[in-house]
């Protein structure tokens, strides 16, 4: 019985963890690196619900108790009576098993720990464990609170109890499941990442302007955004580390990283956050 969340990570990803997971009813413990990081993860959550409200999606009493339910803090070892762990701490693999074997110490047996990865392989994150079995991919999307998908991975050793348990985890916040082999990329950054990538390429080739490569995919496609403003959107760190471990897993050519997207990741140009990335934000 899952009544306890314990997230680690209170960036972009983190965050809509925590908020999808405290308006469904969870108690949440969120850890965040240092207090301005935690502050920072903090007034986002608190952004992100008054626009729930102010969208109806749920009331003044709702946003109260659902703030109630988090916790932050600084310390992980302040996670060790939960009854399951998410991690949404940066893509490399090195701090993701190290903070996996941190948790493995810290929980009780037979909780899951659940990785947030986009592309990294849950298998590997498993074998830094003593409870392989536990261990499973667990990919939301961004914004959390809004879009409705999350894909569970199953590493080589993940158990189908596992996978279960976070099937009806998933579908109690509001989800709709998919599950995956644990491949890179899994099902949608396999198919996604390739596009990106191909939408830079089109721009570093002149093909045409940034607005008419995005405008033929929302007009001619009716996709949300266009892929440049999605880039913008995830990050292009993000995108550039997920390109990279594709790539490294691969050996595949469609998943390289276009020189632009690295020198723009150097510039600081990353996107919807530092306020510059393909565009230009306020
Ligand atoms: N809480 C709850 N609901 C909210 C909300 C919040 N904080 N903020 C907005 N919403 C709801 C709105 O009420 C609205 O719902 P409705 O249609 O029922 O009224 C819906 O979300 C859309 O909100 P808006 O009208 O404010 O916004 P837009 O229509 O401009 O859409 C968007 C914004 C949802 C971001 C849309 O542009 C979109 O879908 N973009 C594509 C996003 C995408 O592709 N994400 C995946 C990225 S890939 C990824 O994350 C994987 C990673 O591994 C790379």
């Amino acid at each position: 019985m899952i009544r306890r969340v314990g997230v680690v990570g209170c960036g972009l990803m983190g965050v809509g963890i925590v908020e999808v997971a405290a308006r469904s009813g969870y108690e949440v413990i969120v850890r965040e690196i240092n207090d301005e990081l935690l502050a920072k993860g903090m007034d986002r959550l608190k952004a992100s619900l008054r626009r729930g409200v102010e969208r109806g999606k749920l009331d003044e009493a709702g946003r109260e108790a659902a703030l109630s339910r988090v916790q932050g803090t600084t310390v992980l070892a302040d996670l060790a009576g939960v009854d399951l762990v998410v991690e949404a701490i940066l893509e490399q693999m090195n701090d993701k098993k190290a903070l996996m074997r941190e948790l493995d110490r810290l929980v009780a047996p037979g909780v899951v720990l659940a990785s947030n990865t986009s592309s990294l392989s849950i298998t590997e994150m498993a074998a830094a464990t003593g409870r392989p079995e536990s261990v499973v991919g667990l990919h939301f999307f961004n914004p959390v609170p809004v879009m409705p998908l999350v894909e569970i991975v199953k590493g080589l050793r993940t158990s189908d109890e596992v996978v279960r348990a976070m099937r009806e985890f998933a579908q109690s916040l509001g989800k709709t499941v998919v599950v995956a082999r644990d491949t890179p990329g899994f099902i949608v950054n396999r198919l996604l990442i390739p596009y990106l990538l191909d939408a830079i390429r089109a721009l570093e080739l002149g093909v045409a302007s940034r607005e008419d490569i995005d405008s033929a995919i929302t007009l001619g496609l009716g996709h949300a955004m266009g892929p440049l403003t999605l880039l913008d959107f995830v990050g292009l760190d993000t995108t550039y580390y997920i390109a990279e471990a594709m790539f490294a897993e691969f050996k595949d050519t469609r998943y390289a990283p276009p020189p632009l997207l690295r020198q723009m990741v150097l510039a600081g140009w990353l996107g919807r956050k530092s306020k510059r990335g393909f565009y230009e934000y306020q």
